[in-house]
């Protein structure tokens, strides 16, 4: 348990500021995103007045809503997947700024009718043609939605205009060149936010600050103490009714190369001049252009997939990917991924970073551990058992927090050691819970601030680091060729190989 002290680190990632009056549009204004993350994000960031009373959201998408009824949609998932709507004085204040906009994306008359409705809205709103659109849709529109506001002329000012895009970004090192080339051609790098939702998670953040803020990890922070990093993203649920997107993404898409190369990326980047957009981005390209699969010829040796099988978890049964609604009963799809990462720079050169993530795992759990390494010489020898070598957990989720593990002696009057922890909680020592990282992303999309975002150089790169896994697994295979593991279990066999060949074990969590 760790204390918070009187006087605390003042370290802001950002200042609290507010956006300027602004119109944000939301293409897939009916889907499971606006209606459960974004709108319940932005109501509880109005709640606590972090935006501006001009404020105005409107919804797109190709049904024919009204005004009132998108309202409806948007106070039904505020109650159901946030807080609740708090006092109706609250809410009527929001719902006054909130509008919906029947259109097609793929059809450019639609864009120049959303301009002039824009553009009534600055008049009525005080928004001052300010605007963010954001492209929660499923990525096919993502280009004809870019040409057509590009062609509408709706992204022509560098300053008052920006554009948020979902992940997927891509879903190759090819496609996501060209999607980056799409953007290039209606905007500038300087408008554009990719989100990847885990940027926005307090934890995550933290990284920086305990890396950069402390001044006693950083000297071990390298080569000579670390033998090797885990990261681990484990999902206890399963692919539920996503097969359409999951059967074409799997694991290594959906996963590996955003969300875990960032966590990646935030452990292994050098310290950025300050904590700002270039410098942190630039740091993290610099990082993932000296990373690649430990052994390319090899993959067996650098990345595993696995999918999971009928099993039981919580005393239920738990049918197996294949048997899930809408997925191939022969699909090769990974719903399991384990990665070994070696990265050629002076830090960290023969350091192994081993990756994993799957559906199914017995635990929804994420850490980042980073293994020290054993002491030169083992003095104890009475010490009868074996000690072990020094971790430190980052937790990303849930019971966010750090823990530290050491050895220690136990007391009595013979030389026994026990591995024992230090533990730092966040909801302990702040007393308060993380919000959802949603908020935080909508907050600084508004705000101008793409520190959090990822740039088209750093996503090309973490697709190029995936690729010649991506090849081999996206080539036919023999459905009885993919590692299964039943549900409600850690990992393929195949996967434990991949760190005992190296003499090393997962992290039981
Ligand atoms: C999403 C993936 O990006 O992240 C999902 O598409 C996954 O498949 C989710 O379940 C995990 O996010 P979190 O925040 O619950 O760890």
């Amino acid at each position: 348990m760790v204390k918070l002290l009187e006087n605390p680190l003042r370290v802001g990632l950002r200042q609290e500021r507010t956006p300027e009056p602004l119109i944000l549009v939301i293409f897939g204004a009916s889907g499971d995103l606006t209606q459960r993350k974004l709108v319940p994000a932005l109501y509880q960031l109005k709640r606590e007045r972090r935006l501006p009373a001009e404020l105005t959201i409107v919804g797109t998408a190709r049904r024919e809503w009204s005004h009132d009824y998108f309202r409806q949609q948007m106070r039904q998932g505020i109650e159901e997947f946030s807080d609740g709507i708090g006092s109706e004085e609250y809410w009527q204040d929001f719902a006054q700024g909130l509008y919906y906009f029947p259109g097609n994306m793929d059809d450019p008359e639609s864009y120049a009718k959303m301009k002039v409705f824009l553009e009534e809205l600055d008049g009525i709103r005080g928004t001052r043609g300010n605007r963010v659109f954001y492209l929660a849709v499923s990525p096919n529109f993502f280009p004809p939605g870019l040409k057509n506001l590009g062609a509408a002329g709706m992204l022509t000012d560098p300053i008052k205009h920006r554009l948020v895009i979902e992940k997927p970004f891509g879903k190759d090192l090819s496609s996501a060149q060209v999607l980056n080339r799409v953007v290039q051609e209606v905007c500038q790098e300087n408008q554009v936010y990719r989100i990847d939702h885990y940027l926005g998670k307090e934890t995550v953040q933290n990284l920086l600050v305990f890396r950069f803020a402390n001044a006693i990890f950083e000297p071990l922070w390298n080569r000579q103490f670390i033998d090797h990093v885990q990261i681990t993203v484990a999902e206890t649920v399963g692919v539920e009714e996503r097969a359409g997107y999951y059967e074409k993404s799997g694991a290594l898409r959906d996963m590996v190369q955003n969300h875990l190369m960032q966590l990646f990326c935030l452990t292994a980047m050098e310290a950025p001049n300050a904590i700002n957009a270039d410098s942190v981005r630039g740091e993290k390209v610099k990082v993932l252009q000296a990373t690649h699969l430990a052994d390319i010829n090899n993959l067996e040796k650098s990345a595993i997939r696995g999918q999971y099988k009928a099993g039981w978890m919580k005393g239920k049964p738990i049918p197996g990917y294949r048997q899930e609604p809408g997925v191939n009963p022969e699909s090769t799809t990974p719903t399991y991924v384990a990665m070994k990462l070696m990265v050629d720079n002076w830090r960290w050169q023969g350091v192994p970073f081993y990756l994993r993530t799957g559906k199914r795992l017995p635990k929804k759990v994420s850490e980042i551990a980073i293994q020290f390494r054993h002491v030169p010489l083992l003095i104890f020898q009475s010490a009868a058992q074996q000690t072990n070598a020094n971790v430190l957990s980052m937790r990303i989720q849930p019971n966010e927090g750090i823990a530290l593990r050491f050895e220690a002696k136990m007391p009595g009057s013979e030389l026994r050691t026990r591995t024992v922890e230090m533990d730092f909680s966040y909801g302990s020592s702040f007393g308060v819970t993380s919000a959802d990282a949603y908020n935080r992303l909508l907050l600084d999309a508004m705000l101008g601030d793409q520190t959090l975002f990822t740039r088209s150089d750093e996503v090309e790169e973490a697709w190029r680091i995936v690729t010649p896994a991506l090849a081999a697994w996206d080539a036919p295979a023999d459905p009885a060729s993919v590692p299964q593991y039943e549900a409600g279990t850690w990992e393929p066999t195949e996967a434990e190989f991949l760190l005992n060949r190296d003499g090393r074990r997962w992290r039981r969590l």
